[in-house]
């Protein structure tokens, strides 16, 4: 079957009976300005005129007059058989295209409420943005078993009509809470209840309903420094004051925050893999930090991104699972054991009406995630592809960072300093004292690679010169090649 071109609308057409000018000439100048100003794009297609006559309630033959007359200047093509279509030598009319008749920048009318962004967020917000090395916190996109997920995919499209396809179960699909109810039970010591869980649109999703739900203005709130900048801009957002805490060899400096901030309302951690630096909050401190919250009426939110990829040793159990005063909201996401582009992650809440309250919210928002991806996944888990799937990246990622570790002694001798880690997608890697990482980072951005900074990620307290270096996303060759590019990069520099 032939390539159906859809036909355009011509809503920008309004004819004035009584007007001075006849219809003729009103449709004409119209049609031709809507070239000009790039409405009407090559090769689209015109409505025919019989409709076009309909919906403007003018006789046809006025129709036909402008379409032909439009034709003859060029404007228009007509096709037999199948219509008349914008011509492709309109291009060189339209001033979407000419620098010369571009219409004059004006400033912009609104005012956007500051949202907290920091530079090394500003990337998420690109259309565009490709996988390039070593960008950090993305998975191996390429071993991911497609072909399953288009098998599962099918089934579950020939049986959709069982799924909830209307409004409602804005908490997420029974069967997957009940699936990574499970799975985080088994795997990270998580107390999950199906009826405590929320299924939400990633991480940052529910880091937004947290803020929004829980905070009020100028509420202090304890955040990792350096830290997650989705964490950072949804407690602004929502009128939160951050408190930047300082990170130590046994996770946030507790010491110091409870020094600091005593009356903190909540507190961001990561203590199984605090990003970006690596550190595992040690179990002292996890216990301390429960304690505080207990003593003081402080929400623990505990954001456990990448724990399933820990590769010397057995895996940390998550915070939740030592709470017993309900004060840990667990997120977790399913961007880097599936993939970032899914979009779904997850909340447990420590008792149901919070699970339920936050429900309300996330329904006053857009509803439930989309559940025909809940239902794949559920299906994903329940034939034991999850599993299986990160099992093997554990594998993959493990050898990745011992590739890259090698591949920068081998190449750059002692010029970087790499930090491997127990567990996550991403290491430090520091230059000497001195050296500018955001200078390097820039001029790498030339040569295609992504790198970002530890300053990036810095609330307050500056490291001039770490490097962070995302070893999950891509082949060894890929790896040995953007190496060869730092290298050349780091020459013109020192
Ligand atoms: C600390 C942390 N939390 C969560 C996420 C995942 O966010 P999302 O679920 O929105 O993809 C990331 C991704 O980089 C992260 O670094």
């Amino acid at each position: 079957m032939g390539k159906i071109t859809p036909q355009i609308l011509v809503t920008f057409i309004t004819i004035h009976k009584n007007k001075g000018a006849t219809i003729h000439d009103q449709l004409y100048e119209q049609l031709k300005t809507g070239v000009y100003n790039g409405m009407l794009r090559s090769g689209e297609r015109m409505p025919s005129s019989r409709e076009m006559s309909t919906e403007f309630k003018i006789s046809r033959n006025a129709v036909l007059q402008v379409f032909e007359q439009l034709t003859i200047e060029g404007f228009f093509e007509a096709k037999t058989g199948a219509g008349t279509f914008i011509s492709k030598n309109v291009d060189k009319f339209s001033w979407s295209k000419s620098k010369t008749t571009a219409p004059e920048q004006k400033p912009e009318r609104f005012t956007a409420r500051p949202y907290g962004l920091n530079d090394a967020f500003k990337g998420h917000v690109s259309s565009l943005e490709l996988i390039h090395p070593f960008q950090a916190s993305v998975p191996l996109i390429s071993e991911f078993p497609f072909q399953t997920w288009a098998r599962i995919s099918a089934a579950v499209h020939k049986k959709m009509n069982k799924l909830h396809l209307g409004y409602d179960d804005a908490q997420g699909y029974w069967p997957l809470r009940k699936a990574l109810c499970d799975h985080l039970r088994i795997s990270r010591s998580v107390n999950c209840d199906p009826d405590n869980m929320l299924i939400v649109n990633g991480s940052r999703q529910a880091l937004n309903l947290i803020a929004e739900i829980l905070l009020n203005d100028g509420d202090q709130c304890w955040m990792e420094d350096p830290g997650y900048p989705g964490a950072t801009s949804a407690i602004k957002r929502f009128g939160g004051q951050i408190c930047p805490v300082p990170i130590i060899d046994d996770g946030m400096d507790l010491n110091f925050a409870s020094h600091h901030y005593p009356k903190a309302k909540l507190a961001y951690v990561t203590p199984s893999h605090q990003f970006p630096m690596g550190n595992t909050m040690a179990l002292s401190e996890r216990v301390k930090l429960l304690n505080w919250a207990k003593d003081h009426d402080m929400w623990i939110v505990e954001d456990d991104y990448d724990s399933e990829f820990r590769y010397n040793s057995r895996p940390i159990p998550a915070l939740q699972g030592m709470d017993t005063n309900g004060n840990v909201i667990y997120v977790g996401n399913l961007s880097k054991v599936i993939l970032p582009a899914l979009r779904l992650g997850y909340m447990v809440f420590p008792t149901k009406a919070m699970a339920r309250q936050f429900t309300i919210a996330k329904s006053v928002i857009e509803g439930q995630s989309n559940i025909i991806n809940q239902a794949i996944i559920n299906e994903f888990i329940r034939q034991g592809h999850f599993s299986r799937h990160i099992r093997r990246m554990r594998v993959l990622y493990k050898k990745a960072q011992d590739d890259l570790v090698n591949l920068i002694r081998l190449h750059l001798n002692n010029r970087l300093q790499p930090v491997p880690v127990e567990a996550g997608m991403h290491f430090i890697a520091w230059l000497p004292p001195g050296v500018n990482a955001t200078i390097i980072a820039n001029d790498a951005l030339k040569e295609g690679l992504i790198i970002q900074t530890l300053n990036q990620y810095s609330v307050q307290f500056n490291n001039q010169n770490g490097l962070i270096l995302g070893f999950a996303g891509f082949s060894f060759m890929e790896m040995e090649t953007a190496i060869l590019v730092l290298k050349r990069v780091l020459d013109k520099h020192f």
